[in-house]
């Protein structure tokens, strides 16, 4: 799993990154129900948390997806087909776009698009050593407005747009539709999507997951509050927030809220918000999907699934999707 893939700004990064940030978070702690943006999880220690929680016994999704690409990389490949512009959504470096690279049929170029300018750099240079004949496009922008892609110096037969490790699931149902509608704008026609989504499974094994008993993913959804006080000069007192994560089957998602545990003030940039005990603050959605809800989700964008490929406990997928013919 790429812990990069939805990685926020870092003073360095783009220019408007911090001042993005204290926007959004002032903005969401005046808001309620209060619900602070996920993307903010991923600075460096938030990017070597996840990392852990990849490893973490309950965590399933990252050896799950890892198993589809090793057992199906050939497949996938060959479905996708030789020439192909490879464009993902996150920086990626680890061993999923790695695995799909060495197996692709001379890719023209590979285009990773993330706003993290050292991450960026740091997947371009290790892909690059191992795949010296693939163009290395790298594009610093989020993801999550649409991109205007490099032109390669060789001319592709399909672009196909790589978005792995369920992260489309922390998007909510509209803003899921609109990233695969434009990823449907941006590969085009004759384009191709392939996306890693989570399947829907019992409440004890999903919320096992987002819990793991070593304590990782707590220190993970804590440490946005630790930068916030780095970043933006915040007092949270981290004690007095705790991790919450609990599935709700009815909306079909893991929802993980911080929670105050006591009535408190905290200050942020200069404007002071007042807690009360028990209060939840939104951090994050992880979606989890049928196959069949996701055919309905990516009809709505233009889109169908012309192959799919799960690991053997049907956890995880990996779908191809293709422009759905115009009815
Ligand atoms: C990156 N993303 C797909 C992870 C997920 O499963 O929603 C982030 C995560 N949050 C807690 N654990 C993992």
């Amino acid at each position: 799993m790429n812990a990069l893939t939805h990685r926020s700004p870092r003073p360095g990064d783009h220019p408007d990154a911090l001042a993005g940030m204290r926007a959004d978070v002032l903005h969401a702690l005046a808001t309620k129900p209060r619900r602070l943006p996920s993307k903010y999880f991923y600075d460096a220690r938030g990017s070597a948390l996840f990392e852990r929680i990849c490893g973490q016994p309950e965590y399933y999704l990252t050896r799950a997806e890892l198993e589809i690409m090793r057992g199906h990389a050939g497949a996938i490949a060959q479905a996708l087909g030789p020439d192909v512009l490879l464009v993902e959504y996150g920086s990626g470096s680890g061993m999923k776009t790695r695995l799909l690279l060495r197996h692709l049929h001379a890719p023209v170029a590979y285009v990773p698009v993330e706003i993290a300018h050292e991450a960026l750099l740091d997947s371009i240079v290790a892909l690059a050593k191992e795949f010296p004949h693939v163009e290395m496009l790298p594009v610093c922008a989020d993801f999550t407005r649409p991109v205007a892609l490099p032109r390669p110096r060789r001319a592709p037969r399909r672009t196909v747009v790589y978005f792995p490790g369920s992260t489309l699931g922390n998007f909510d149902a509209p803003e899921a539709l609109r990233l695969l509608k434009q990823m449907r704008a941006e590969m085009g026609r004759d384009g191709a999507a392939l996306v890693g989504i989570d399947l829907k499974k019992d409440r004890g094994t999903l919320e096992a997951a987002y819990n793991d008993a070593a304590g990782v993913t707590a220190e993970f959804t804590l440490n946005m509050l630790a930068r916030f006080n780095r970043e933006l000069g915040a007092d949270f007192d981290l004690s007095a927030f705790r991790h919450r994560a609990r599935w709700n089957a009815l909306a079909g998602r893991i929802e993980t809220h911080l929670v105050s545990t006591r009535a408190q003030a905290v200050c942020v940039a200069g404007h002071t918000f007042r807690f009360e005990a028990d209060e939840a603050m939104l951090v994050e959605y992880s979606c989890k999907y049928s196959p069949g809800e996701f055919a309905l989700l990516a009809a709505r964008a233009g889109l169908q699934a012309t192959r799919a490929w799960q690991d053997a406990g049907n956890r995880f997928s990996v779908q191809l999707l293709e422009a759905a013919p115009r009815s």
